[in-house]
């Protein structure tokens, strides 16, 4: 007989000595539902920039599971979030991702007409209902917060505030990318991966597998200079960064020549709990890159790309093809194949390589991130023994 696999207890405990988490972690649809409930209803979701909602009616939306939020800039240029239903009979307002509205959010079911303020304007046929007040009715606020130019909200009114958790990152993502507040979109692409969300995010932030794995790795290890790369946490943000080998005159296949770029180092600033911004070496592009859980073994992954307001070099250009097609799906291979191992009944868990000097292939990132994961659901549901503590 088969067994089935123990939801096994996982502690922080010693990175140097630490196993990454138990493999039901990555699709158990029960440990699923306590991350949607622990983790990503409380949580900050990346939005936009504050540049695709600068002008009145322009608005994004963010879906997160089951919910949908709307961010539109008001008369007064102010961007506000509200839940994405009509307060009549609950329809979702609106379905695109982005555009722009005209004067009012009119909901496709009976026509009831809410100011891009969230106060509701006009509903038809008001007069004849008794008692009905239509001052008295609003579009569901939520929170949203600007950190270094982008928008985050989030569905929890008694969340932590955002700059609080990652506030502290400004001075860093000013100086890598002194463009930001000026910057706009450029393309945004979402990719359905198969698999878990973490396996998604742990990918990204070790540097163990860059030098080790596929063809478009191997490039991007020899353009920086591997040796001074570095992975810090800093609670519930975390960066991986280094410089480029000295000398180098081409990037991506194209030649970097007078191109202009915000930095020449590879930068990335990690936000808990599933965004990232991020730079190549010589691009003038500031990326972000999310990871939405659509279930326990499906992920929306979803590419942005940011530009100053000047023409974009040939370096930049050709980086930002190479991030999503040739270097994401590189990724997005292994995540999958990952995904298909986690099931097999030949495997649990295995040994973290976490090295005593935190240098360019250890795994402490993951460390760190597994136990922002176990500290969420065991504050979420204290009596979760099976994700237990240090
Ligand atoms: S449900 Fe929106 S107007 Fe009726
Ligand atoms: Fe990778």
């Amino acid at each position: 007989m088969i067994p089935s696999k123990p939801l096994a207890h996982w502690r922080s405990g010693d990175p140097e000595q630490a196993h990454s988490f138990p493999s039901r972690y990555y699709y158990d649809a029960g440990v699923f539902q306590r991350e949607v409930e622990a983790i990503f209803y409380p949580a900050w979701h990346f939005a936009g920039h504050r540049s695709e909602v600068s002008e009145p009616g322009d608005f994004i939306k963010v879906d997160v599971l089951d919910q949908s939020v709307l961010v539109v800039c008001g008369e007064d240029g102010v961007a506000r979030a509200f839940h994405n239903v009509c307060q009549h009979r609950g329809t979702r307002l609106v379905e695109e991702r982005r555009g722009r509205i005209e004067h009012v959010i009119r909901c496709p079911y009976h026509a009831w007409a809410y100011r891009l303020d969230g106060r509701l304007r006009r509903a038809p046929r008001s007069d004849s209902v008794r008692g009905f007040d239509p001052g008295g009715v609003s579009l569901a606020p939520v929170r949203i917060e600007e950190v270094s130019s982008f928008l985050f909200v989030n569905l929890d009114p008694e969340a932590t505030p955002f700059r609080e958790d990652v506030g502290a990152s400004a001075p860093l993502m000013a100086r890598c990318f002194p463009d930001l507040p000026d910057m706009e979109l450029v393309e945004e692409l979402d990719y359905e991966v198969a698999a878990n969300w973490k396996v998604v995010a742990e990918n990204a932030i070790e540097g163990y597998h860059f030098s080790l794995s596929g063809p478009v790795h191997k490039d991007l290890a020899g353009l920086i200079r591997f040796d001074d790369y570095r992975l810090t946490p800093h609670g519930k943000w975390w960066t991986y960064m280094g410089p480029t080998e000295p000398g180098q005159s081409q990037a991506y296949g194209r030649e970097i020549g007078d191109a202009k770029y915000q930095t020449d180092w590879f930068v990335n600033v990690g936000f808990w709990p599933h965004t990232t911004l991020y730079t190549f070496p010589f691009t003038d592009f500031v990326g972000s890159f999310n990871q939405f859980p659509l279930g326990p073994e499906k992920t929306l992954l979803r590419f942005a790309y940011y530009r100053p307001q000047r023409p974009e070099s040939e370096v930049t250009k050709e980086c930002m093809r190479w991030m999503s097609y040739d270097l994401g799906p590189e990724d997005i291979d292994l995540n999958e194949r990952q995904q298909r191992g986690l099931r097999s009944f030949g495997y649990d868990s295995g040994r973290l390589f976490v090295d005593s000097e935190r240098g360019n292939n250890s795994e402490h990132l993951v460390h760190h991130f597994q136990s922002l994961v176990a500290e969420a659901l065991r504050a979420h549901q204290p009596s979760l023994e099976e994700v237990g503590g240090a």
